[in-house]
């Protein structure tokens, strides 16, 4: 899979580089290219921001740049089909399941907007574009961040990590929180190990006994308990 970045802090992608997303750029699973848009605009002062029409506080975006922008990074890949993801507080949630049908697309441009966000026809002209796959605005919670690149990160990693090759064998995406399936989108319960006894704290009996029915009828009890508590609205 490839993932192209655009932001006016590409520094801020660099974690990337890390951990296992890192490994996975390395081991050529993933391609990440992180792209500064300022190196699409022509003026001397590398303008990409200008006052909203309407009036209002901050500042927006302007089109003109991210139409270069993105347009010269799809003209690198003549032959693959990229879907534009806009990170945006006021966009559709991301969740697993989105991750999980990004992770199946072949390539991934991402737009960092700072300000008050991107103007409005970036994203309108390339919903409309045949040689794009299309236009997801997403927001990774309800929170307002200082700009796209944070969330960025998040998406890049929780969409890396389900690709083929990313998790070692011994771990596995589908026995995730949220994952669809056994768990049935439920949160996972707490988990222990060695010792057996810390501070007065032990481990609960169950696990320690062997018995792997016990263990998932006490695991899917821990589950379903957690998610009620703490997410109510997970419960179908
Ligand atoms: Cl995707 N961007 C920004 N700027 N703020 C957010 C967000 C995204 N998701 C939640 N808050």
């Amino acid at each position: 899979m490839r993932i192209d970045i655009v932001s006016i802090f590409p520094d801020y992608l660099q974690p990337l580089r890390l951990s296992l997303i890192g490994r996975a750029v390395d081991s050529g699973i993933l391609d990440v290219q992180v792209h500064d848009l300022r190196a699409w605009t022509h003026d001397r002062h590398r303008t990409v921001d200008d006052t909203p029409y309407g009036g209002g506080p901050g500042m927006v975006m302007g089109p003109v740049p991210w139409g270069e922008a993105l347009d010269d990074i799809r003209d690198r890949e003549p032959d693959r089909l990229p879907v534009l993801v806009i990170p945006t507080p006021s966009g559709d949630p991301f969740v697993q399941a989105r991750a999980v049908e990004l992770a199946g697309r072949e390539w991934i441009v991402i737009a960092c907007g700072r300000y008050e966000g991107i103007d409005a026809r970036v994203a309108r002209h390339y919903a409309g574009r045949a040689d794009w796959a299309g236009v997801a605005e997403l927001s990774i919670g309800d929170y307002v961040l200082a700009g796209g690149e944070a969330a960025a990160l998040v998406m890049v990693e929780a969409i890396g990590r389900l690709l083929p090759g990313v998790l070692g064998n011994d771990a596995s995406a589908g026995d995730d929180s949220f994952a669809p399936g056994e768990m049935d989108g439920m949160l996972e319960g707490p988990v222990f190990t060695k010792p057996p006894a810390w501070r007065g704290l032990a481990v609960p009996e169950v696990l320690v006994g062997g018995n792997h029915g016990a263990i998932a009828a006490w695991r899917a009890e821990q589950a379903r308990a957690r998610t009620a508590a703490r997410r109510p609205d997970l419960l179908g």
